[in-house]
């Protein structure tokens, strides 16, 4: 049976929240994943080392015993963060990035930020402490067309934060446009970007045509064919830039399957396995250790993992759900077949 082994990867952008949630999905990144950037969007938002640490404590609670994982905490940035918390943060080596959410721009974003400019001072910080600035980079303009609110952003904000702070550390988060990765592409060593498996798999037909999936919701959302090929491009492409970030958001199948759902694909329970899919769609199966293993812990200046990771090429069917019934999240690829298993 065809099997691939690589280096054990690292998950560099994943939403596990908190309580039952937690403790439902966590298992999932923990058996494939040595370490995963934690985003900070709960309610209230994690904003300070101390509440960070007390995070990093409750998922560490949450790992089955004999899985070894390693949470990578990340702060909230707001208009109220202070340049000493910045201090506390570059000092504290559980602590490894700073998010920002323009606010309103997506789940728990109500606390993030309204005018970046505003916040210059923190970035010049965060710049000095050599702590990277992890931005979702979409503009929160009611009148901007939903479909183009990430290339906006790139014009309103992104080229102006890259040229005011060009020693920055910054991962554009989730890329999903032919724009955000030529941005990218074509900037210093400092800016980097994740990709998710949904973006690579998916064009905005999958969400929309035929009926509406809502599972396949997230933001920013799938974008047309020709920005799907760009992704896959750039992450098949062997350029250190791209490297693996799920996104993973799991939410509750009743507030996903609503008239009003939530955004967030939850894929941590196959993620390894949905990226395999979009690199062996791309013939590109020796490009994804680079990719899941070595770019982001490069950029995040970690030493890459020991031990590996196994993925036989098995075909099962993905659960229509997991967790108990008051705690349901449907997958991605829910009742459908995978051809990747991880061992
Ligand atoms: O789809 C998304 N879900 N995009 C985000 O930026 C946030 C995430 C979440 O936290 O649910
Ligand atoms: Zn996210």
């Amino acid at each position: 049976m065809k099997t691939l082994t690589i280096t054990r990867p690292d998950d560099l952008h994943l939403h596990v929240r908190n309580g039952a949630v937690l403790t439902t999905v966590i298992a999932h990144t923990a058996r494939q994943f040595a370490r995963a950037v934690i985003m900070p969007n709960l309610k209230p938002p994690v904003t300070t080392v101390a509440q960070a640490l007390a995070y990093r404590d409750e998922i560490l609670q949450a790992v089955p015993v004999g899985l070894d994982f390693t949470p990578l905490m990340t702060l909230y940035l707001t208009a109220s963060t202070t340049l000493a918390e910045i201090q506390k943060a570059a000092e504290c080596e559980y602590v490894h990035a700073f998010k920002l959410y323009p606010a309103g721009a997506t789940t728990n974003s109500d606390a993030g930020v309204a005018d970046i400019k505003a916040i210059y001072p923190l970035l010049e910080a965060m710049q000095q402490h050599d702590l990277p600035l992890l931005i979702h980079g979409e503009v929160t303009d009611d009148a901007c067309d939903i479909f183009d609110r990430e290339r906006v952003f790139i014009d309103t904000s992104l080229t102006d934060i890259s040229r005011n702070f060009p020693d920055l550390r910054i991962v554009v988060e989730h890329v999903t446009t032919t724009e955000a990765v030529q941005f990218v592409q074509d900037a210093g060593d400092n800016i980097a970007a994740t990709i998710t498996p949904q973006h690579l798999l998916f064009n905005r037909n999958a969400l929309l045509a035929g009926g509406i999936r809502p599972h396949h919701y997230c933001l920013p959302i799938i974008k047309r064919e020709s920005h799907r090929l760009a992704l896959v491009k750039a992450a098949t492409g062997g350029n250190p830039k791209f490297f693996l970030g799920t996104d993973s958001a799991p939410h509750l199948t009743s507030l996903k399957e609503t008239a009003c759902g939530c955004a967030g694909c939850y894929s941590a329970h196959a993620a390894l396995e949905l990226y395999a899919e979009a690199f062996e769609r791309a013939d590109a199966l020796d490009k994804l250790e680079a990719f899941a293993s070595f770019y982001g812990a490069d950029f995040y200046r970690l030493p890459r993992n020991s031990g590996t990771v196994t993925l036989q090429k098995n075909v099962w069917k993905v659960p229509a759900a997991y967790g108990e019934d008051s705690v349901s999240i449907t997958p991605l690829k829910a009742n459908e077949e995978l051809g990747w298993k991880s061992l």
